[in-house]
């Protein structure tokens, strides 16, 4: 077969005929007229691969025939197919039904079943009709504009959809694009909720099993490469000529592993993030065929190993660079940043659940369970602050030499923030965003404690805490855009010298107290699932007085959130799926139920037997525990 017409039959197998044409309006299938493949690239590695002896993964050709020391390319070439078509099962009923399902689904919001706020109280959905403005018609509300927006961010590859580009701001061109125009692998965990919610589950499907391609594979040589199983940032689809033919192009999926982000840093959420997205996809679409498949199963454990492979650490909490995480600048969040323990967690509950029960894994799964033990106690023993707790931290004696020490960390009660003293409600409490020895980082940092919620790390009490101080710190937290990334914001010479004096992070803005859209959604999830919705049915109330006319910027700056960013975006892809996410839930409460993680029975019982021993020796226990792998 000659190669354009393997080109047709590729681009022509690519979107399947009962694709909603409404949903993926932009799919490039029709434009296409030169012959193109498909691969996977990878950049600054001693190692090649091409396609001669091959190893079969999701359908794609690992080679490790080949190998040509030097070569900073590193390509891994799969055929330019559907990602489901080699797994023999194209016809599952997981696909987009011809008239789409999204469209109806989208109806139904406009039609006005969503939960509302309305003095001060609940509307449930079918309770009362909500009050929305008439002029809302169907196609013209603010969910039709978002919806239409997110279709317009999908990114193709070999013509199928495989992810949303971060932001598709019209009047950005150039280099001021920076690297907005990937697809990242965080900023399209929403997107992705939004397409499960809208029953589109094959965008989700794609994105986890071309990553599952991007993941970081092969051993590492000479030259210094990602650790094996680290997931990339964020990716890009380039059309590049084909080697030794001028007329021809081929679509090379180029990820980026931190090595050309601003910073170099290391995007360590990616992985935990790909396992969670993936569980959710399960869930939602009952198809468990993708997280069963054994290229699957060995990207999670890949990921799992490089988690949990010993270190030099002494505690359960993983320990990371600065900006490693949604906050992928300096913002002094080196060591064992909350965000990234309540992700940690929460892929390892996910891991769990969907990992198969084979004589191979046992000491990872026994790892694993150890670890989640140990790290749950860890956070909720020695991460939480309320009154009481940081009343005791005030009164705290040091440099106690001791298995038995109250104060394990050495913290200095002066290390107690000026602001906090003021700032503790009387009735709530929250995870300080860092521990380390004689150090408390107790920055308020919203991802983590919101993902905490929702995966179970914190006990029912905290989480309710955690609800409870989002109340009563709304004019901080909430104020006039949803939400807060951190509160409050570094200033003067700290902020000169934890953020090496940064331009981007100034006081009250991006990463140093900006507010940011997107996690509205990961707020929602957690109201829902503590059975408080309203909470977040008036956030959205707050946000959608202004989101779609400031056109969707990526953050919001100033003490209380009223100026777009200084530098941010516009039409920044997460802060509409974001939207998008709280609406359909809002509208159908149930489903959240798919992303959030119940408290696990196992580790409840293994913490008690931890808290109903001595309480000067609690913690030892579990701290001694080996952790195998
Ligand atoms: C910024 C954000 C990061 C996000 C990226 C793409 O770098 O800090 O969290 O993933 O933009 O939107």
């Amino acid at each position: 077969m000659g190669s354009s017409v393997v080109a047709m039959h590729a681009l022509s197998g690519a979107v399947p005929a009962h694709f909603s044409p409404s949903l993926f309006a932009n799919a490039p299938h029709v434009a296409i007229h030169y012959k193109t493949r498909g691969k996977y690239r990878r950049k600054s590695r001693a190692l090649a691969a091409s396609c001669s002896t091959s190893r079969m993964r999701n359908g794609c050709l690992r080679d490790y025939g080949f190998r040509n020391i030097n070569n900073r390319l590193l390509s891994l070439k799969c055929k330019c197919q559907r990602a489901e078509s080699t797994s023999g099962d194209a016809n599952k009923t997981w696909f987009t039904e011809p008239t789409s399902k999204a469209d109806q689904i989208l109806g139904e919001l406009n039609g006005q079943k969503v939960v509302d706020f309305e003095n001060g109280s609940v509307i449930m959905p079918n309770d009362v009709s909500v009050n929305q403005s008439s002029d809302k018609t169907r196609g013209n509300s603010v969910e039709d504009v978002a919806w239409r927006l997110l279709q317009e961010s999908v990114v193709y590859y070999c013509g199928t959809p495989v992810g949303t580009i971060a932001a598709k701001d019209p009047s950005d061109s150039g280099s001021s694009v920076l690297n907005y125009d990937q697809v990242f692998i965080r900023d399209f965990i929403p997107s992705g909720m939004a397409f499960l919610l809208m029953g589109e589950y094959e965008i989700v499907r794609n994105f986890i099993l071309h990553t599952l391609q991007l993941q970081s594979w092969e051993k590492t040589m000479d030259c210094h490469s990602p650790g094996q199983g680290l997931m990339p940032a964020s990716f890009k689809i380039r059309t590049v000529p084909l080697d030794g033919d001028d007329s021809a192009t081929e679509e090379v999926l180029d990820p980026d592993f931190g090595e050309a982000a601003i910073g170099r840093v290391a995007p360590v959420d990616s992985g935990l993030w790909w396992i969670i997205l993936l569980r959710a996809y399960g869930k939602c679409s009952g198809d468990l065929s993708v997280q069963e498949r054994i290229d699957v199963q060995t990207g999670i454990k890949m990921i799992l190993k490089l988690c949990l492979a010993d270190g030099f650490d002494m505690f359960p909490t993983l320990l990371v660079t600065d900006g490693s995480c949604m906050i992928d600048r300096r913002m002094g969040i080196h060591g064992h940043p909350l965000e990234i323990q309540a992700l940690f967690y929460s892929a390892l509950v996910c891991a769990r659940e969907m990992l198969a029960p084979e004589d191979g894994s046992a000491d990872l799964i026994r790892a694993l369970n150890n670890r989640l033990i140990a790290l749950s106690f860890h956070i909720r023993e020695y991460y939480w602050v309320d009154k009481r707790k940081l009343n005791e931290i005030y009164r705290y004696k040091t440099e106690e030499y001791s298995y038995d020490a109250v104060n394990k960390f050495n913290i200095y009660p002066d290390q107690i923030s000026p602001w906090l003293v003021e700032w503790m409600p009387e009735k709530g409490g929250y995870f300080i965003g860092n521990l380390q020895p004689a150090h408390m980082d107790f920055r308020f940092f919203s991802l983590g404690n919101l993902w905490s919620i929702v995966s179970s790390l914190a006990t029912t009490h905290q989480s309710l805490a955690i609800l409870d101080l989002i109340e009563a710190k709304w004019s901080d937290l909430v104020a006039d855009m949803p939400f807060k990334i951190c509160y409050p914001a570094l200033e003067g010479q700290e902020w000169q010298i934890i953020t090496g004096s940064d331009p981007k992070n100034t006081p009250w803005s991006y990463h140093n107290g900006g507010s940011w859209p997107t996690l509205l959604w990961q707020l929602t999830v957690a109201c829902i699932k503590m059975n408080r919705p309203e909470i977040a049915a008036r956030a959205i109330e707050v946000a959608e007085k202004r989101i779609a006319a400031d056109r969707w910027p990526e953050y919001y700056d100033t003490k209380r959130a009223r100026f777009i960013g200084k530098q941010a975006r516009l039409y920044q892809t997460w802060s509409i799926a974001g939207f998008l996410v709280v609406k359909l839930l809002l509208k159908n409460p149930d489903a959240a139920r798919n992303i959030w993680n119940d408290e696990d029975a196992e580790i409840v019982n293994a913490l008690n037997i931890i808290v109903d021993s001595n309480p000067r020796k609690r913690g030892r226990k579990v701290l001694k525990k080996t952790y195998i792998i």
